[in-house]
C-alpha cells in the first residue's frame, strides 16, 4: 500500500516560533516531501505570537532542514518548493479573530474547499486549552464525519496527575472528537521501539521467554548528561517523573511487558498496552527514589546545581532523578521487578531496555561468576541504538574457557546503508494516514497517570526531599 495520501493537504504549526516546531516538525515535514511522501497539493502555516513575515520564518526553519534524503545539487531546489509552500501568520492562542486571520490565510492559499487539515499544537501545556477554545470557536476544525478530515496533535505533557490530565482531555475533547486526537510520545516513533513488536512476536526465540519463569528483572533507564538548558521554568513545575517516567519509560514497558495483541491493528495494540499499564500497581513511596543535581564537573566543565537555576526557586523539591520499582501484577510476571530510572545531570546520555534472564541452574558447566551467568537482552534506544544479547560462549583456544559475549545488532552496522527516519517523521506519516497504533488513547494515559499519581502527590504533600547528587556523578540508590 502506497504510504502517500494525495488528498489536499493543510498542515497547521501552532507555535510555530518555537524549538519542538523549528527543529523538529519542520525538518519531519521536510523530509517526507523530499521523499515525495505529503499530497501534491500540500500548504504548512506556521501560528504563534512572535511577528514574523513568511520570508522571516522560512528563514527560521530553513537552517534545520536537511538534505539527507536529497543529497547533492537538487537538495536546494527541493528546499526552495518546499519553503515556498510554508506561510506565517502571527497571533494570540487565545483570540478567536486572530485564529480567523488564520482561517483567511489558509482560504486565501488553498486551491479547494476540500482540504484535510491537522493542527499541531507545538505549544507549552499552560496554552493548550485556550487555543483549542480558539480554534473551534473560529470554525476551523471539521466535524469528525470522514472527510475531509481535521486532526489535532499534541505533545506530552498531557497535564500533571489524573485529574489535571482529564480536565485537559475534556477541554481538548470539546473541540477534537477522540478519534481526531494524536497524543504524540515521540519514543514510540523510534525504529528501535518500533522494532519491539517485531523482535518479539515475529522471532519464535524470544516470547517463550519474556515471563517470571526465566526474566529475573527488566532494567529502563534513560540519563541524560545535560542540565535544563533554558527549560528549567517548565520542568521545575513538572520534574522527572511526570517528564520521561509517565510517558516515555511507561510506553517502553508496556510494549515489552503487554500480551500479544490480537492483531496489528492501533485498536488491539492499544487495548493490550491498557491491559498491561492497568495490572501495574501504583508505587509506594518505598518503592521510590529521588534525587536532585547539586554542582558538580562533568568532562573538564563546572556545571552549577539545579537550584542556582534562575527560573529555579531556592528550595526546589522538583526531582531531577527519579528510579522506581513496578509490578505487573498478572501471572505472566508474578514476581519479577521492573526498575525504571531517569535523570538529568548524570555522566552520559542513554536510554536502555535491559531485560535480565535468570541464572540456569543445575547444568554441566559451572558458572560461577554471575556477570557470565546471567544472559541479557539489551534493547539500546539512544545513542547508537541497537540490539544485543549477551551469552555465555568458550573463548576460543585451548582448553574451556568461558566468557560473556554480545550478539551484535548495531544499528549503525547492520543497517549502514539505510537512512534512519526521525522518530518525527514515521509519527507525522501516521497521523496523515490516520495510523494510531504508535500515539497513545485516552484510555492508555489515564492509565499511565492512575500508576504515577498516588505516589507524586504524596511527594508533594509530605514535602519529600530529594536526595542531592553531584552533575555528572551517582544518582541515589533504590532502597
Ligand atoms: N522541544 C522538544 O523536543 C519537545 C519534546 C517533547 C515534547 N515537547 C512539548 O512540545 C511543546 C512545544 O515545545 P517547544 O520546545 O517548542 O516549546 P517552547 O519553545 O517553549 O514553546 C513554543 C512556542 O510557544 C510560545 N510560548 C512559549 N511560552 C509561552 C507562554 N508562556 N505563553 C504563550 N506562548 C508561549 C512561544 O512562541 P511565541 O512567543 O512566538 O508565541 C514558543 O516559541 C511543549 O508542550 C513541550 O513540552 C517538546
Amino acid at each position: 500500500m502506497s504510504l502517500k495520501t494525495s488528498e489536499p493537504l493543510s498542515i497547521v504549526v501552532v507555535g510555530a516560533s518555537g524549538d519542538l516546531a523549528r527543529k523538529k516538525i519542520f525538518p519531519a515535514l521536510f523530509a517526507l516531501f523530499s521523499q515525495d511522501l505529503l499530497p501534491d497539493d500540500f500548504k504548512a502555516f506556521g501560528f504563534a505570537r512572535s511577528v514574523m513575515d513568511d520570508d522571516g520564518f522560512r528563514t527560521s526553519i530553513m537552517e534545520h532542514l536537511t538534505c539527507r534524503y536529497v543529497p547533492g545539487e537538487d537538495c536546494a531546489a527541493k528546499m526552495d518548493a518546499f519553503l515556498a509552500r510554508c506561510h506565517y501568520i502571527s497571533g494570540d492562542y487565545s483570540s478567536s479573530d486572530s485564529m480567523l486571520d488564520l482561517y483567511q490565510t489558509m482560504q486565501a492559499h488553498e486551491t479547494t474547499d476540500m482540504v484535510n487539515r491537522l493542527f499541531y499544537l507545538a505549544i507549552p501545556p499552560s496554552v493548550f486549552i485556550a487555543t483549542a477554545e480558539s480554534l473551534g470557536a473560529a470554525g476551523l476544525v471539521a466535524c469528525d464525519d470522514g472527510s475531509p478530515w481535521s486532526r489535532g496533535v499534541v505533545e506530552k505533557p498531557f497535564g500533571r496527575d489524573r485529574a489535571s490530565s482529564d480536565e485537559l482531555a475534556a477541554a481538548l475533547g470539546l473541540v477534537f472528537t477522540e478519534r481526531q486526537i494524536f497524543r504524540i510520545d515521540h519514543y514510540l516513533g523510534k525504529e528501535v521501539i518500533q522494532n519491539l513488536l517485531v523482535l518479539r512476536f515475529s522471532n519464535a526465540v524470544f516470547e517463550p521467554l519474556l515471563n517470571c519463569e526465566h526474566v529475573a528483572e527488566v532494567h529502563i533507564d534513560w540519563s541524560e548528561n545535560l542540565s535544563l538548558e533554558g527549560r528549567a521554568g517548565y520542568f521545575d513545575k513538572y520534574g522527572i517523573i511526570r517528564d520521561v517516567m509517565q510517558n516515555h519509560l511507561l510506553e517502553m514497558l508496556a510494549l515489552l511487558a503487554m500480551d500479544q495483541p490480537q492483531n496489528l491493528t492501533a485498536a488491539a495494540i492499544r487495548k493490550s498496552k491498557v491491559n498491561l499499564l492497568k495490572s501495574i500497581a501504583p508505587p509506594e513511596l518505598e518503592q521510590l527514589v529521588t534525587g536532585q543535581f547539586s554542582a558538580g564537573e562533568l568532562d573538564g566543565r563546572e556545571y552549577a546545581a539545579y537550584t542556582a537555576d534562575k527560573d529555579v526557586p531556592d528550595d526546589s523539591l522538583t526531582p531531577t532523578y527519579a528510579a522506581v520499582r513496578l509490578h505487573v501484577d498478572n501471572p505472566r510476571w508474578k514476581g519479577v521487578p521492573f526498575v525504571l530510572s531517569a535523570g538529568k545531570g548524570l555522566a552520559s546520555r542513554c536510554t536502555n531496555i535491559r531485560v535480565r534472564f535468570k541464572q540456569k541452574g543445575g547444568g554441566i558447566f559451572e558458572l560461577h561468576d554471575s556477570k557470565l551467568a546471567n544472559n541479557e537482552l539489551v534493547i539500546r534506544v539512544q545513542p547508537d541504538e541497537g540490539i544485543h544479547l549477551s551469552i555465555v560462549t568458550k573463548i576460543p583456544g585451548l582448553g574451556m574457557k568461558l566468557g560473556a559475549h554480545d550478539l551484535d545488532l548495531s544499528y549503525g552496522r547492520v543497517f549502514k546503508d539505510s537512512i534512519i527516519p526521525d522518530a518525527y517523521e514515521g509519527l507525522l506519516l501516521d497521523v496523515l494516514r490516520g495510523d494510531r497504533s504508535l500515539f497513545i488513547s485516552g484510555e492508555e494515559l489515564s492509565a499511565a497517570w492512575d500508576i504515577f499519581t498516588p505516589a507524586l502527590h504524596q511527594l508533594e504533600q509530605k514535602a519529600v526531599r530529594p536526595q542531592p547528587y553531584p552533575f555528572g556523578g551517582i544518582p541515589p540508590e533504590l532502597p
